[in-house]
């Protein structure tokens, strides 16, 4: 069993010890997993070149930690709850011994089409069982899973799949979402041919949705799984090979493949995902994140699965067919975690507590939210009334580049602050820097989100571009991790994250960079140039604006150019970018070096140009006053 921290005091011993004597403390979390090999040193890094090394020369494939070491003792139990989107239709449950059955089919299915350890293997399906046991049949092989969300357009698929060279792309004939199907083949059919690189497209049938076979490359799932070996000896890999490449927006450029590795990746879930939820054997787990995001990744399929546990996976939305949805899925299946983004329960909140009304909710004992930071509304709402002021909240703060948690309270063990993501996890050493790179000590301080030290879940580089790497993450301040978020440390030394300092914002908690929606936006024939910011959204967290310039107008007016740019982005990247103001102006605020001044859109897209700041850099002033009279947001100034 990981090991498990009981109270407040354990926690400070913990995180003591994990200070003064890392490699002891990481040795111990990594003993009750298992390995081939045993590594020969614990951690050897520096924060330069970067390198970072975890249980070096360690041998270990991370599904014998989930299979062979638990099989014997709970091969019976159930490892994976399915909820359909439909609530007519079954619950799918499927044990440890079912689910490494089928991790084994495939595995050998994927064998027989060429994939070799190293291989890339893009995934772009929708939530069912059948997603989970991808990526572990690509694990089990060694071959690196690359996970593409199935809301993202075809051509946002083709260049991630390009970009990981993926030999095969797994997909699904349409994924249901809500009312909504998704004709997911139809979209990588599209995105193929654009990427080359692709051999083989596996299709599993959910939708029954008529599809477009193409000979010598594609074949259905259930013909490719029919009569395999559900035996497949598990690859033997080194603890630095690349578990997953996992795709994630930047404030510059196209979205970076972050990279994890195998042996640090696993411990570090299996650790964080037990001490921070608490989980003990027999309890239901449900995370309602997409495996499209690292959320899912981490806590839907490899810690909880790392501990033996019973995840659950909803393959719907919130709100379909009523806002009660997730309570309905508590109640029945009786959940003892249950871990959403804010985003959600804003919405939830929103729509009024009648959805609440009748609905079981007494087996959940721990609530969670990840993704971006919780208002204390929103807080107040999920504490009292769903979980009926009986269940600790663990606001955890992480990234996809952490692989796992970071910053979060231990369930019911660290008291709570509504909005504060509280205290580190045991491992990790966050410091707080100015602008100049100059840690600032002590409480009640403000600034920039750094790490000091490595912890084993860390992405280890930027596909193909460690030189990225090192620049987003390890050249802005010198010898730490640059998180990109701003954070306050308050006077009892607890942490509330602030949201991003960079070009990135968060809507709806997926991360987006705003330059990425740019070069969408730019792409529309009548675009001259644009910027996009983030604004205060209720729901979303932050909405979309953008400032577009466009000379000349088509014919369809104001109108119609903003009704095709949001199109545009729909299609370029996906609904998730799809910007929710388009605001057509004369000009963008400008300095005499013709750098964009973001910094004064994002005052006036925050209805508050009372104060902005230096302008005497400024090419042309009345720009700004002629942007504010026509803003699409009531503006102070
Ligand atoms: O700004 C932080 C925000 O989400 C960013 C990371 O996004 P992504 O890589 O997509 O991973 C999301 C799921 C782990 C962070 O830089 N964020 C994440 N969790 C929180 C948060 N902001 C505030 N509070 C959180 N709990």
């Amino acid at each position: 069993m990981i090991n498990k921290i009981h109270t407040l005091g354990g926690y400070f011993h913990e995180y003591q010890k994990s200070l003064t004597n890392p490699d002891d403390f990481w040795e111990q979390q990594a003993e009750c997993l298992y390995w081939r090999k045993r590594w020969e040193k614990v951690i050897d890094w520096n924060f330069e070149e970067p390198s970072i090394n975890w249980y070096v020369n360690a041998k270990l494939n991370i599904t014998e930690s989930i299979f062979e070491k638990n099989l014997y003792t709970h091969g019976n139990n159930t490892a994976i709850i399915w909820e359909p989107n439909d609530p007519a239709d079954e619950a799918i449950t499927l044990t440890y011994r079912q689910l490494y059955e089928k991790v084994n089919q495939l595995a050998n299915s994927l064998k027989i089409l060429g994939v070799k350890k190293g291989d890339r293997v893009a995934l772009y399906m929708p939530m069912v069982p059948e997603l989970a046991i991808a990526l572990l049949a690509c694990a089990r092989i060694g071959a690196i899973h690359s996970v593409i969300f199935a809301g993202f357009s075809a051509q946002s698929l083709s260049e991630r799949i390009n970009d990981a060279g993926a030999k095969v792309v797994i997909t699904s004939d349409g994924g249901y979402r809500g009312s909504k199907v998704t004709p997911l083949k139809e979209i990588a059919d599209e995105a193929m041919e654009h990427s080359p690189v692709v051999e083989s497209v596996v299709v599993l049938k959910r939708t029954n949705t008529p599809v477009e076979m193409k000979a010598g490359r594609d074949i259905w799932w259930h013909d490719l799984m029919e009569g395999k070996d559900t035996e497949c000896p598990a690859e033997e890999m080194d603890a630095e090979d690349p578990l997953f490449i996992l795709y994630t927006s930047g404030s510059t450029g196209k979205p970076k493949g972050i990279v994890h590795t195998v042996a640090g990746y696993m411990v570090y879930t299996a650790y964080t995902f037990r001490n921070v939820f608490q989980y003990s054997r027999g309890d239901v787990y449900f995370c309602t994140a997409d495996i499209g995001w690292i959320t899912g990744h981490s806590y839907i399929v490899y810690g909880p699965l790392l501990n033996g546990a019973q995840t659950l996976m909803f393959e719907g939305t919130p709100t379909w067919p009523d806002a009660g949805r997730f309570w309905d899925i508590v109640d029945k299946h009786k959940v003892n975690q249950f871990y959403t983004a804010p985003t959600a329960i804003r919405s939830l909140l929103s729509l009024g507590n009648e959805y609440l009304a009748g609905k079981a909710l007494d087996s959940l004992k721990v609530l969670g939210t990840v993704g971006e930071p919780i208002n204390e509304d929103a807080w107040h709402w999920y504490h009292d009334h769903v979980g009926k002021n009986r269940c600790p909240i663990v606001d955890t703060w992480w990234q996809t580049e952490t692989g796992g948690v970071l910053i979060s309270p231990l369930a019911g063990i660290t008291p709570t602050k509504p909005s504060f993501a509280t205290l580190p996890l045991p491992g990790v050493l966050p410091v707080i820097v100015d602008n100049e790179g100059k840690e600032l000590k002590g409480n009640s301080v403000e600034g920039n989100l750094c790490v000091k030290f490595p912890w084993p879940g860390m992405a280890r580089t930027i596909w193909g571009d460690h030189e990225r790497f090192r620049d987003t993450y390890f050249s802005t301040f010198k010898n730490y991790y640059f998180t990109g978020d701003g954070v306050r440390r308050d006077e009892d030394g607890y942490y509330r994250i602030l949201g991003r300092v960079d070009d990135v914002i968060n809507v709806s908690g997926h991360r987006l960079g705003t330059a990425e929606i740019e070069n969408a936006i730019n792409e529309h024939p009548l675009v001259n140039e644009s910027a996009v910011v983030g604004y205060p959204h209720a729901i979303k967290g932050q909405g979309i604006y953008a400032f577009v310039v466009c000379p000349e107008l088509s014919t369809g007016g104001e109108e119609g150019i903003r009704r095709s740019i949001k199109q545009g982005v729909t299609k370029i990247i996906g609904p998730i970018a799809r910007p929710d103001l388009v605001q057509i102006v004369p000009g963008l605020p400008k300095t005499r070096s013709g750098k964009i001044m973001r910094r004064i859109l994002r005052k006036i897209a925050e209805g508050d140009a009372t104060n902005l700041g230096d302008i005497s850099t400024l090419l042309d002033e009345d720009i700004v006053g002629q942007i504010i009279d026509s803003a699409l947001v009531d503006v102070k100034h």
